[in-house]
Parts: C-alpha cells; sequence; structure tokens
C-alpha cells in the first residue's frame, strides 16, 4: 500500500533525500495555478481535517475572504496532547518537508504570508528537529525572500515555530491563536470565525499537521489519485496510533476504511496473551467508547465510526483487555480534562471537578447506584452548553461509558450510600487513584 505522509523512503527527514524524491517540485507546480484552481483541487480530493472534526480542508480554505487589505495567516496545529494521539510527532521526525512543503502551497492558496506552527511544549527533541529543518529548508532558498529566485514567483512566506507551555487547551484552534498572540490560552466565543476574525483580528486558517502533509502530493499526482484511496466520503490514508493492550503499539498509515479489528489484529499484532478486548476508544481520549463485542465490521473512518456510535477524532486508538477495569480508566480521563479545563466557563470548571469527585467516591466503594445516575447528569450538563469542545471532550467520555459499560459500576455500587453531595466533598475529594491496568 502506498504511504503518503510517511512513505517507507530510509532518510527522508533529509533535505537531499527529499529533493532526490520530487521534494519540493509540488510548491513550484501550485505557484504556476491560481489560487481558486488550488483550492478547487483540495475541495475535490475529499480530503478532510485530521485534527479531530474531520471538516473539509478545501472548504475551510475558500471561508478565507479574498477582498481585504488585512493580512492572512496559516496556523498549522502541533499541539497533539489528547490522550492516545501521537502521529503528529512522526511527522515532524520523518517527513518535515513535505509538512514544510504543504505549509508553502497553503499560504499560496490563502494568500497567507506569515504560517506558524504551533508544537506541543513537551516535545522538546521534536522541536528540534523540525527547528533544523526548516533552517535548512531557509537556508536552501525554499522559504522566505529567497523564495522568489527558487520558485520564479512573486509570492514569499514566512514560517515561525511556536513553542506550547503543556497546555492541552491550547491545541484548541482559538485557544492557540491567543497562546500565539502571548496572552493566556483561553479559547476564544465564536462567531466570529477565525476566516474573519482570527490571529491579532486577521483572517486566518488554522490546520492539523497531518492535514498540511498531504497537500503536495495531491498536486503533484492530483485530486482524482486521492479521493480514490480509501473511502469515497472521506479519502486518502490516516495515521492511527496504536497503544493500550496490543503486542506492537505504535502509529501505522492506512487508507480510510480499514477496519478496525484489522488494525488491532493484523498490524498492531493482537492483544498479549491473546485475551479478549472489553473496550477500543477509537479516535483519542474523548471520543465515545465502543464494546469489544461490537468492533467487528467497523471501519475507520468518519461516516463509519459516527454510524458505530463513536468519532474518528485524532485516530488514536486505545485498546482495553478483558481485565481491565473501565471505572478507573475513566476516573483517570476525568482527571486529565478536569486538569486541563481552562476554568472560563462555569459548567466545564466545575462540571469536569465534580465528575472527578463523583469518580472518586465510586471506585473508593463510597457510591451508590444514584451516584452513577448523577454523574451521568453532569456529564450531561456540560455537553454543549459551554464555549469550546473541552466540555464534549470531558462529557463524552463518562456519558458513553456509563451507557455501554453500565455493568463495571455496578460493581463498585451499593444501594445503601448516601447521594447527600455537599456534605461529602471533603472525604469524596481524598482519594487520588491512578489507573492500574491499562497503559494510555
Ligand atoms: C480541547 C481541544 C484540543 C484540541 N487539540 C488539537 C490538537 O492538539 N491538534 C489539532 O490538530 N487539533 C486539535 N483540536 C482541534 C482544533 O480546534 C482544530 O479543529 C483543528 O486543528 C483543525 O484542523 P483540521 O481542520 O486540519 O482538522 C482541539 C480541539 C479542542 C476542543
Ligand atoms: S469548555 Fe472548559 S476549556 Fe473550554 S472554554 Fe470552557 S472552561 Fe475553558
Amino acid at each position: 500500500m502506498e504511504k503518503i505522509v510517511l512513505p517507507d523512503i530510509e532518510n527522508f527527514h533529509n533535505l537531499d533525500v527529499y529533493l532526490a524524491n520530487g521534494g519540493y517540485t509540488a510548491v513550484k507546480k501550485a505557484y504556476a495555478q491560481t489560487t481558486d484552481d488550488i483550492i478547487d483541487q483540495v475541495k475535490k480530493s475529499g480530503l478532510r481535517g485530521r485534527g479531530g472534526a474531520a471538516f473539509s480542508t478545501g472548504l475551510k480554505w475558500s471561508f478565507m475572504p479574498k477582498s481585504t487589505d488585512k493580512p492572512k495567516y496559516l496556523c498549522i496545529n502541533g499541539d497533539e496532547s489528547e490522550p492516545g494521539s501521537f502521529k503528529d510527532r512522526q511527522i515532524f521526525e520523518f517527513n518535515p518537508h513535505q509538512l514544510i512543503e504543504g505549509i508553502l502551497i497553503t499560504c499560496y492558496a490563502i494568500q497567507a504570508k506569515s504560517a506558524y506552527l504551533y508544537i506541543r511544549g513537551e516535545y522538546h527533541k521534536w522541536v528540534n528537529l523540525m527547528q533544523k529543518a526548516l533552517d535548512d529548508a531557509y537556508e536552501r532558498g525554499f522559504v522566505g525572500e529567497k523564495m522568489k529566485e527558487t520558485f520564479g514567483h512573486n509570492f514569499t512566506c514566512e514560517i515561525y515555530i511556536h513553542k506550547g507551555a503543556g497546555a492541552y487547551i491550547c491545541g484548541e484552534e482559538s485557544s492557540l491563536m491567543n497562546s500565539i498572540e502571548g496572552k493566556r490560552g483561553y479559547p476564544r466565543v465564536k462567531p466570529p470565525f477565525p476566516a474573519q476574525n482570527g490571529l491579532w483580528g486577521n483572517p486566518t486558517t488554522i490546520n492539523n499537521v497531518e492535514t498540511i502533509t498531504n497537500i503536495p502530493p495531491i498536486i503533484n499526482k492530483g485530486w482524482e489519485w486521492f479521493s480514490a484511496i480509501g473511502e469515497p466520503k472521506h479519502p486518502g490514508t490516516i495515521l492511527f496510533g496504536v497503544s493500550g493492550h496490543v503486542n506492537k503499539p505504535g502509529v501505522y498509515e492506512l487508507p480510510s476504511g480499514t477496519l478496525l479489528t484489522d488494525i488491532i489484529n493484523i498490524h498492531a499484532g493482537g492483544v498479549p496473551g491473546g485475551k479478549k478486548i472489553k473496550c477500543v476508544i477509537p479516535g483519542g481520549s474523548s471520543m465515545p467508547p465502543l464494546r469489544g463485542e461490537n468492533l467487528e465490521g467497523v471501519k475507520m473512518d468518519a461516516d463509519s465510526l459516527r454510524a458505530a456510535g463513536s468519532a474518528i477524532g485524532t485516530g488514536g486508538i486505545m485498546v482495553m483487555a478483558e481485565d481491565t477495569d473501565i471505572v478507573r480508566v475513566l476516573s483517570r480521563l476525568s482527571k486529565f480534562y478536569h486538569h486541563e479545563s481552562c476554568g472560563q466557563c462555569t459548567p466545564c470548571r466545575e462540571g469536569t471537578g465534580w465528575m472527578v469527585k463523583l469518580l472518586d467516591r465510586i471506585v473508593d466503594g463510597n457510591a451508590s447506584k444514584k451516584d452513577v445516575d448523577l454523574l451521568l447528569n453532569v456529564a450531561c450538563n456540560i455537553e454543549g452548553n459551554t464555549i469550546c469542545a473541552l466540555g464534549e471532550a470531558a462529557a463524552w467520555p463518562v456519558k458513553f461509558t456509563i451507557q455501554r459499560f453500565r455493568e463495571e459500576f455496578e460493581k463498585y455500587t451499593a444501594d445503601t450510600a448516601s447521594i447527600d453531595m455537599p456534605n461529602k466533598v471533603h472525604s469524596m475529594r481524598k482519594t487520588v487513584n491512578p489507573v492500574a491496568k491499562v497503559e494510555v
């Protein structure tokens, strides 16, 4: 199978190797066409964002206003902080120049003269690797003023790497822009949307690292080629990061629509000890979990996963074997979302805290069945009532785990315990019990 984003070419990260394999030819081809033509090709290719929402990339680009004197910006989202997601760092390490070339083409298409590549703060190694590749590209005239000479076109653009400081919320696009502007990473209320009012109030497009890395091959080989790969409504390959209870965890580039069971059992080598699967979270920890017995026939693309009751998210597949304690997994994940809530809106700030307290109470064996209903109620009151989607990211795991794994909670609950929340607050806070049985 042909790989688009992480080709099997030795030392592909090296500029000379990249050039020897057709590197930086797509950008020249793109600059010989109109910006509308480029956007049209990306639309027709069917490329959908790989950052979580699977939104049409070409359509997103077309939202950028044309008749404006304001500067325009591109932000490339490499914050990658969702538990279970670790695919963008493969691009920083193994294919940085295709990402840079994708940035150059995208900037031309939306007429942005500055691009900010936002990289997760903890990714020191990958920031350095990416900076090295960018320095090489500048030195050889592929980025910046020298582009005019290199590509024989008047368009120039600058690329800046911006390192995050360790906050998951800065992956949310409006928070990311605030962070680049030097402000606290608070999500902004939308509308206005970034295409109208983004970085420093100017038109801005935000795309994921993997999304942008797909652009040069689309331009070089044509949208027809790309749209014929994988599932027609969500074409191309997807980087699936497989973690948890599998023999060969790692990132696998496969056509969209590949069977989830094939990814787990064939590519990732199956579950150690031949154990059964209890649960799979198919798209990063905020996506609804699926029961092990419901995985047959589930395809890994946005529409198939929606039909199966989950979502593609970042393609981070978290596998949990039959002896995993799902309640403890949920408890651990809920602590993450509570910790990462920026605190701007009450349902998220308070609700994530209450979910942690209730889960602690359940794990401690001090809860009743009514506490589980209360937990579900808190989750449902966060969903849809917040400024940004971290609310859903925190609420969905709780809501869907309770709905789909109710019996796991019943192992912990006894009908005798009180649900008198206010009086229990202090006693509930004391236990912080990290997940014991699953590596995520
Ligand atoms: C809390 C939160 C965290 C997010 N983190 C990331 C991230 O690390 N990387 C990413 O590409 N998108 C992340 N997103 C989604 C972005 O807001 C945005 O939709 C995405 O970067 C768009 O890129 P795409 O259209 O190429 O998918 C996050 C969203 C939320 C609500
Ligand atoms: S939903 Fe949570 S993370 Fe998002 S703005 Fe509100 S408080 Fe902040």
